[in-house]
C-alpha cells in the first residue's frame, strides 16, 4: 500500500495480504458454508471478505427483494480481473438479485481524463459487451451513465453536506492541488451506491456491491453517510434485544417531537412513539417499552437477527415521514489475482493479463511465459514438487478457467506431488483458457448489436 493506513482506490498497487486487510478495515471474512449455492470464487477463498453479507443471504432464504451495484471505470481494455466481479453479479443475479451497472464515465474524466463520449463507446463495446456475453440477464439488468441520471449527481449533492474536505484528505489523501472533479468523484460513486434505493429505482432493500478491495473507502464512505441520515438508529441492548433511539437532526426536529425553544413536545413526542409501538408490533412484537421523553425505545424480546426487520420498519416509516430512509451498502471483496508475470495485473502492461479479447496465440504466449513455480531441473521437480502458491498457470486455472473443484484438486495434487511438470501445467492453463475464450468469443457474437437490451431507458 506504501501510505500507511490508507487504501487510494486510484492506485494499481494495492496490498495483498488480506488477513491483515481484514482486521485492519473491520471486515467480516466470508463462510462459504454460510451462503447457499456457493459460486466458485467463494468456494475457492477468493471472495474473501464482506460488509453485512448475512443481509444479502437473509434476502435469498426469504426471497425478499435485494440489488446489486456494481460500476466500471470506461478506460481501457476489459481483461480478466474485471471479470471477477462479474461472475459474483452473475451469482447474485442468479439468486434473485436485480443489477444495476454504472458506467463511471465521469470518474473516468475526473481521473483519467477520458471524455464521455469515449468513455460510452469503451464502456459499451469493451464491457457492456463482455459483460453479456459472461452470461448477465438482460431483463434484470440496467445500465446507465453517471453523467445522464439526475438523480445519481442530485444524490451525491445532497450527500455531500454530509461530509467535508477534512475528512476527503484523510480518506482520500486529497490536497490542495486536488483537481475539484476528482474531488467530486466519490461523492458521484455514493450516489450510484445509495440511487438503486429510491422510489423510482425498485425503492427500499438492500444493496451489495462486490468490489475489490481498492473500493473499500468508497463503502465506508457511503456506509457512514447513510448513517448519518438515518432519523432512527436501531443498536443491539447491553442487556439483550435492540434499542431503538432517535436521530435528531435540523431537518426532522419538529417531526421529532421538539418545539422551536428546543423544548419536548409531548403530543407530537407520543403519536410518534405510538406510531413506532403499532410498526413494531405490525412485525410482531408486543414487549416493547417506550420512553418517549429519552427518544427511545426497547425490544428486549428481539434478537440480533431481528435487527434487519426492526431496521426495515423504521426505514420504511422515516421515509413515509419525509426523511430518506436508507439502508448502509452491502459488500464483498475478493482477492486480486497477480499478473501474468507475478507483478501486479495492469492494463496498461498487457504482458501481465489476458485480455477478454486476447487471440489465442497471444494468450498461449503470455502463458509460457508467465511466472512458473516449478523446480529448476526436472529432476528435482520429481523430487520436491511444485509450488501452486506461485505458480501462475495454477493460479489462472483457479481464479478463471478450471470451474470444476475435483479437477481442479488433480491437477494440484499432482502438480504438488511432482507428477505434473511446469511446462505441462501451462499446456493445460492454456488448453482450458482456449476453450473459455473461444466460449466468450461465440457468446460476444451472438449479442453483437443487440447490447440496448442492457441499457436502462436513460441511457440510450
Ligand atoms: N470507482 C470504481 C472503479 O474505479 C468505479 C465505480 C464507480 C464503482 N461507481 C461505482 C464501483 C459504484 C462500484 C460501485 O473501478
Amino acid at each position: 500500500m506504501g501510505n500507511g493506513e490508507r487504501i487510494d482506490p486510484w492506485s494499481s498497487d494495492q496490498s495483498t495480504d488480506y488477513g491483515r486487510i481484514i482486521e485492519q478495515f473491520g471486515l467480516d471474512s466470508v463462510d462459504p458454508s454460510g451462503l447457499p449455492n456457493p459460486g466458485m470464487l467463494h468456494r475457492r477463498g477468493i471472495v474473501f471478505a464482506h460488509r453485512d453479507l448475512d443481509v444479502v443471504v437473509g434476502c435469498m432464504e426469504r426471497s425478499d427483494p435485494f440489488g446489486v451495484l456494481t460500476g466500471l471505470m470506461p478506460s481501457g481494455r476489459m481483461h480478466l480481473g474485471h471479470s471477477m466481479v462479474i461472475d459474483q453479479v452473475r451469482w447474485f443475479q442468479e439468486q434473485g438479485a436485480d443489477i444495476t451497472v454504472t458506467v463511471a464515465d465521469l470518474e473516468a474524466l475526473a481521473t483519467r481524463g477520458t471524455s464521455l463520449s469515449k468513455g460510452r463507446e469503451t464502456a459499451i463495446s469493451e464491457y457492456i459487451h463482455n459483460y453479456a456475453a459472461l452470461g448477465l440477464i438482460p431483463d434484470t439488468t440496467n445500465v446507465y451513465f453517471q453523467s445522464s441520471r439526475p438523480s445519481v449527481q442530485r444524490l451525491a449533492f445532497t450527500l455531500g453536506r454530509r461530509t467535508n474536505l477534512s475528512e476527503f484528505e484523510s480518506i482520500y489523501g486529497f490536497s490542495g492541488s486536488t483537481n475539484l472533479a476528482h474531488v467530486q468523484a466519490p461523492l458521484v460513486q455514493v450516489g450510484d451506491i445509495i440511487h438503486p434505493q429510491l422510489e423510482e429505482y425498485g425503492g427500499l432493500r438492500p444493496i451489495v456491491v462486490p468490489v475489490g478491495v481498492d473500493q473499500d473507502p468508497h463503502i465506508r464512505l457511503t456506509r457512514d453517510i447513510a448513517q448519518k441520515t438515518n432519523w432512527f438508529n436501531v443498536k443491539p441492548r447491553k442487556s439483550g434485544g435492540l434499542t431503538v433511539a432517535l436521530s435528531v437532526q435540523d431537518e426532522n426536529k419538529t417531526k421529532m417531537g421538539f418545539n422551536i425553544n428546543g423544548g419536548v413536545d409531548r403530543t407530537t413526542r407520543s403519536t410518534l412513539f405510538e406510531r413506532m409501538e403499532s410498526g413494531l408490533s405490525k412485525i410482531g412484537f408486543s414487549d416493547i417499552f417506550s420512553n418517549p421523553k429519552h427518544g427511545t425505545l426497547e425490544i428486549p424480546g428481539a434478537t440480533l437477527s431481528d435487527r434487519f426487520q426492526v431496521r426495515m420498519t423504521m426505514l420504511a416509516m422515516e421515509r413515509e415521514m419525509g426523511g430518506m430512509g436508507l439502508l448502509p451498502p452491502c459488500s464483498t471483496y475478493h482477492r486480486f489475482a497477480v499478473g501474468m508475470t507475478g507483478d501486479k495485473m495492469s492494463s496498461s502492461k498487457p504482458e501481465t493479463t489476458i485480455f477478454m479479447d486476447d487471440g489465442l496465440d497471444e494468450m498461449s504466449k503470455k502463458v509460457k511465459r508467465a511466472l512458473s513455480g516449478g523446480q529448476p531441473t526436472v529432476e528435482e521437480h520429481r523430487r520436491h514438487g511444485g509450488d501452486t502458491d506461485k505458480d501462475v498457470a495454477f493460479q489462472y486455472l483457479q481464479y478463471f478457467f478450471e470451474p470444476n473443484d475435483a479437477e481442479l484438486d488433480e491437477i494440484k495434487g499432482g502438480y504438488e506431488s511432482g507428477r505434473i511438470l511446469a511446462g505441462e501445467i501451462k499446456q493445460i492453463c492454456i488448453e482450458r483458457a482456449s476453450e473459455w475464450l473461444t466460449e466468450l468469443k461465440d457468446k460476444r457474437d451472438e449479442w453483437e448489436g443487440r447490447l440496448d437490451d442492457f441499457l436502462a431507458q436513460d441511457a440510450s
